[in-house]
């Protein structure tokens, strides 16, 4: 079966920094993948290189290939903009548009992207909504500022809008990690409906959640501080946790790192 991502040898730098080294891997299709490991170990750094989010931070660059669905998203004539697109982003703090309702707070990406009747927005910003569980809580305040949600709710709103324009993949970095624990349900529960369609890369710092919600879950480690963070250990979820394979795996899973 085709992969929907294909890493191989990928470095990526701050300037003259190697922060993450010679990553290989693979992520299936509807499935969700969950990156863990200690802080700084290049977790965020990796999981931006999947949608070409990692150059846009002063000095930073990229080596090796990222396959999606066979294309090379480092290949010559590739638009980064076409890129992020197809593989979204949830962020730790959610962070709707301000100053906008939330109805275009969900439209924004597709008003960017192409013209649309009103009766076709309505749908898709409905639908979205309703996808990440949120259509009840907001129908009736669709026009008040998305600002005015609840941390929860701003959350989901931000899962809303990232699949209102249906990508390939979603690259969520430590998304509950703002959030209460009903609301960090909310979106764990979300994350298991929402594979179905999507393609889910998970960076988290909460082990039950890399269990509760992941296929298969990535272990990065780092030999010391300002050494690259490498991936250590790539399995099914299940295996990670009862029976790794390597022994530093096993250390940080049972809490006997460092
Ligand atoms: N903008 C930046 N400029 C320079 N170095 C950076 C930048 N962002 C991150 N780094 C460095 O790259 C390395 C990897 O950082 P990264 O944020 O990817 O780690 P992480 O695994 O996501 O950590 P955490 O679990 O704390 O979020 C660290 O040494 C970090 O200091
Ligand atoms: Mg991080």
């Amino acid at each position: 079966m085709a992969k929907r991502i294909d890493v191989s040898g990928l470095n990526a730098y701050y300037g003259s920094f190697l922060a993450v080294e010679d990553i290989s891997m693979t992520v299936e299709p509807r499935s969700v993948t969950a990156f863990i490991g200690p802080s700084g170990c290049g977790k965020s750094t990796f999981l931006r290189t999947l949608n070409r989010m990692h150059e846009v931070t002063p000095g930073g660059r990229v080596e090796g290939k990222v396959l999606l669905d066979d294309e090379n998203l480092y290949g010559a004539g590739i638009d980064p903009v076409a890129v992020r697109r197809e593989v979204g982003m949830v962020f730790q703090r959610p962070n709707p548009f301000p100053t906008m309702s939330v109805y275009d707070n969900v439209a924004a990406g597709l008003k960017l992207n192409g013209s649309y009747k009103k009766s076709e927005l309505d749908d898709i910003v409905e639908k979205s909504l309703r996808g990440a569980n949120l259509w009840n809580e907001v129908k009736d305040r669709l026009a008040k500022p998305g600002s005015g949600l609840s941390g929860g709710q701003q959350q989901r709103l931000c899962i809303a809008r990232a699949i209102a324009v249906e990508p390939d993949v979603l690259l969520m970095d430590e998304p509950c990690s703002a959030l209460d624990p009903i609301s960090t349900l909310a979106i764990e529960d979300l994350i298991g409906e929402l594979k179905e369609r999507f393609t889910i890369v998970i960076v988290t710092h909460n082990m039950q959640q890399a269990a509760r919600v992941s296929d298969r879950t990535a272990f990065f480690n780092l030999a010391a501080v300002g050494k690259p963070g490498k991936l250590i250990e790539l399995d099914d979820t299940e295996r990670i946790f009862s029976n790794p394979s390597v022994q530093a795996t096993e250390d940080y899973i049972s809490g006997r790192f460092g």
